[in-house]
């Protein structure tokens, strides 16, 4: 069996103990520290430490040993999929594998002597899980106090990705606007898989450069969005001015095309505008925006590619606010290529509850900005990503999800706190 092992500066000699004993029994033992006696170190540091070495099945076992234990034991179960139990004899640690299927053992430096530490392990060496009627307790000790499922987050399950801009915008949740080269250099630097571009028109960039881009920096290319079109170009697919429509129909196009020569989805966003003149006519704006939708998922279907509605916050728009505005419009266009965007900044200003939304989402989420709060990168403001992370896990969302955030305090730290930020999630 494989173990990895960690202790605090009280658990220290027991824990070279125990490394010696199993050692002699054949066991494999990695020592995740401390590596120096007598220093004095805080216990959750190091049960944290061991945490995802034994989830991801890189070890069979964990030990973890502190005075009395307990503090090394609370530490460790508060990882899903961590059962740590601590035991002071040979019954308990008998049971704790039995019954609970034990991954971590805890022990008390204070409480057990090295001898009847042997006996405890020992005992946890021959026993195996009794199955039966434990597996069905098992799979209740991962449901957090509201019901949900607590499920593991694993770096596999998800790839991220930054949103850049080739050219200057007002929009500013955009990073490194109008130095795309410098900007994805930075996204690759800081460890993201992907890329997603803001275009205005497809000639932004052309596709041969950034094909070259991409493949120099060893990142894809998530999405493309489209809101410049109306921010600058007045070209919006609820305008009530048919010609109008179409024109911006037509823009939308081309930028379908753009991304379909890179296998990925094409975003309506801040493209759909807002219904203006008397709520009367917002049916009648709202008819247009559907048909006008539809023509374009025709359009990217032939393609082979896909389009993703954002709900976007009441100040932003007056058109699709919300999760279940976004999936009433979906069933609207009746297209299977057309899927939901949801994005955390603009769920925390307009979900009732961000997880109740993205399960009620479920198949038809198709892709997840992530932006704090304020906007700002992750970790600046109060959202709670580990939560939104284990819902969309939960939900098997196996998709990209991009930092859409703005350049605070500047493009390369903001870069740089997302990738700390994530990679800190991941890893906790
Ligand atoms: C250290 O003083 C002690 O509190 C620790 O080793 C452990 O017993 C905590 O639960």
């Amino acid at each position: 069996m494989k173990f990895i092992i960690a202790s605090d500066h009280i658990g220290y000699p027991l824990k070279q103990a125990v490394i010696e004993y199993l050692e002699t029994k054949g066991e494999t033992v990695f020592d995740a520290g401390p590596d120096t006696p007598n220093v004095s170190i805080d216990y959750p540091d190091y049960a944290h430490k061991i945490n995802r070495a034994v989830t991801s099945g890189e070890y069979d076992q964990g030990i973890l040993i502190c005075g009395t234990g307990l503090g090394m034991s609370i530490a460790a179960n508060k990882h899903p999929g961590i059962r740590a139990a601590l035991c002071h004899d040979v019954y308990t640690a008998h049971l704790a594998r039995a019954h609970n299927d034990a991954n971590v053992l805890c022990l008390g430096a204070w409480v057990v002597s090295p001898q009847r530490t042997e006996g405890i392990l020992d005992e946890w060496l021959k026993t195996t899980f009794e199955e039966g009627r434990h597996t069905t307790r098992l799979a209740k000790l991962d449901v957090s106090f509201n019901g949900q499922q607590q499920t593991l987050i694993s770096l596999e399950d998800f790839q991220f990705g930054v949103a850049l801009s080739p050219r200057e915008t007002s929009f500013g949740p955009l990073l490194f606007m109008g130095q795309l080269e410098r900007g994805m250099a930075a996204v690759a630097e800081a460890g993201f898989d992907a890329v997603e571009l803001s275009l205005r028109t497809s000639q932004d960039v052309t596709a041969s450069e950034l094909e070259a881009l991409l493949d120099q920096h060893g990142l894809g290319l998530s999405a493309v969005a489209t809101g410049q079109s109306c921010l600058h170009d007045f070209l919006c697919l609820a305008d009530p001015d048919s010609q109008v429509r179409e024109a911006a129909v037509e823009r939308l196009k081309s930028l379908i095309l753009f991304a379909s020569r890179f296998g990925t989805p094409a975003i309506i966003g801040g493209i759909r505008g807002s219904f203006s003149g008397s709520p009367e006519t917002y049916a009648q704006q709202m008819e247009g925006a559907i048909e006008a939708v539809q023509e374009c998922a025709g359009f990217a279907a032939e393609q082979n590619t896909s389009l993703l509605i954002e709900p976007i916050n009441r100040y932003e728009t007056n058109f699709i606010n919300n999760a279940q505005e976004g999936l009433r419009f979906l069933e609207e266009v009746g297209e299977p290529n057309v899927k939901l965007l949801l994005d955390t900044f603009h769920m925390n200003i307009e979900e009732q509850d961000m997880h109740a939304s993205l399960r009620e989402a479920g198949d038809c989420l198709g892709y997840i900005h992530f932006a704090d709060s304020n906007r700002e990168a992750l970790g600046r403001g109060h959202i709670d990503f580990t939560s939104i992370l284990q819902t969309l896990a939960s939900i098997g969302y196996k998709g990209i999800i991009t930092a859409e955030i703005l350049p605070i305090p500047d493009d390369l730290t903001a870069i740089q706190q997302t990738a700390d930020f994530v990679k800190s999630l991941i890893e906790r």
